[in-house]
């Protein structure tokens, strides 16, 4: 932890928005023999991504953030044009976090003209958000996979709020060979439990109250699993039945494999997941909780 501290108060944390800049650096910082974290983000920082960033100081001493709000992951009906854009306050946030490097590149760097490529994983993509957000694990696969071949060998956290696309990648890295480690790390919620979110602060003050009820589904769930229920119908009716109440739309209530994350019905034989996304007025929230962990 000392160490941690030490190394926070000595570094420089650098704004680069040119990959040309961003590779260079890099070259600088492994040839000094440090070894590179990786912390993708779409900016709107909160505490959930400077966790994930300490979460990166335990394996790095050099780190990248990147910001980028990616077009391709956003369907026609969704938030791109209204997501926040807050450069100014995420660099501030990253500064003595022991960030390195805040990379923020423009959408021509990402896409330049005539940008043909899309990296697609099937199977465990088709379904949950993959199913209710036709494009969008292409779009996240095929930003990420840029990502890394600008960053390189690295070792890359992602928050297990977003467990599927944590899944997702590491399928991806794995088929790939990229040189990259994958870390998930744990989901960091307000003392409510409401998992924090960009997209949280989009919710009235209502609408973060009756939010609640997600958590609480997924308790119910838990705790039932917890006292041996095993039956994936009565464990996701628990979960179900609190969301149902206060949310306008679900969109899906899910028991799936951990690993797969395909359905699981009846008993429960394997590492389970259940898995939430659902609606409150024009915001969407995601959450799960992965049984007895
Ligand atoms: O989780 C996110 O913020 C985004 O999906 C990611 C991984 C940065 C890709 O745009």
């Amino acid at each position: 932890m000392a160490q941690v501290t030490d190394r926070r108060a000595e570094h420089v944390t650098r704004l680069v928005h040119e990959s040309s800049e961003l590779r260079a650096l890099l070259d600088g910082a492994r040839s000094a023999g440090k070894r590179i974290g990786f912390v993708p983000t779409m900016g709107a920082l909160h505490e959930g991504h400077l966790a994930l960033v300490e979460h990166a100081l335990l394996s790095a001493d050099f780190i990248v953030v990147s910001i980028f709000v990616n077009p391709l992951q956003f369907g026609p009906s969704e938030d791109y044009s209204r997501y926040p854009r807050t450069l100014d306050a995420d660099v501030e946030a990253c500064r003595g976090r022991g960030v390195d490097i805040v990379f923020a590149p423009d959408r021509e760097t990402m896409y330049p003209d005539g940008f043909a490529t899309a990296v697609e994983v099937s199977g465990v993509s088709d379904v949950l958000e993959g199913a209710h957000r036709p494009g969008h694990f292409r779009g996240v696969t095929t930003v990420v996979a840029k990502l890394f071949a600008l960053v390189g060998p690295c070792t890359a956290v992602f928050g297990r709020k977003d467990y599927q696309q944590w899944k997702v990648i590491e399928r991806m890295t794995r088929d790939l060979g990229l040189p990259v480690g994958i870390i998930g790390m744990h989901t960091v919620r307000e003392p409510s439990g409401l998992a924090l979110s960009s997209r949280n602060r989009y919710l009235s003050e209502a609408e973060r109250g009756r939010a609640l009820a997600i958590i609480t589904g997924l308790r119910a769930a838990d705790a039932a699993f917890a006292a041996g229920e095993r039956d994936a119908q009565i464990i996701e009716s628990l979960a179900r039945g609190p969301i149902e109440k206060a949310f306008d739309r679900i969109d899906y209530v899910s028991v799936a494999d951990a690993e797969s994350l395909q359905p699981l019905v009846g008993h429960i034989a394997s590492r389970a997941v259940v898995a939430v996304a659902a609606k409150l007025g024009t915001t969407r929230l995601i959450d799960n909780f992965v049984l007895g962990d």
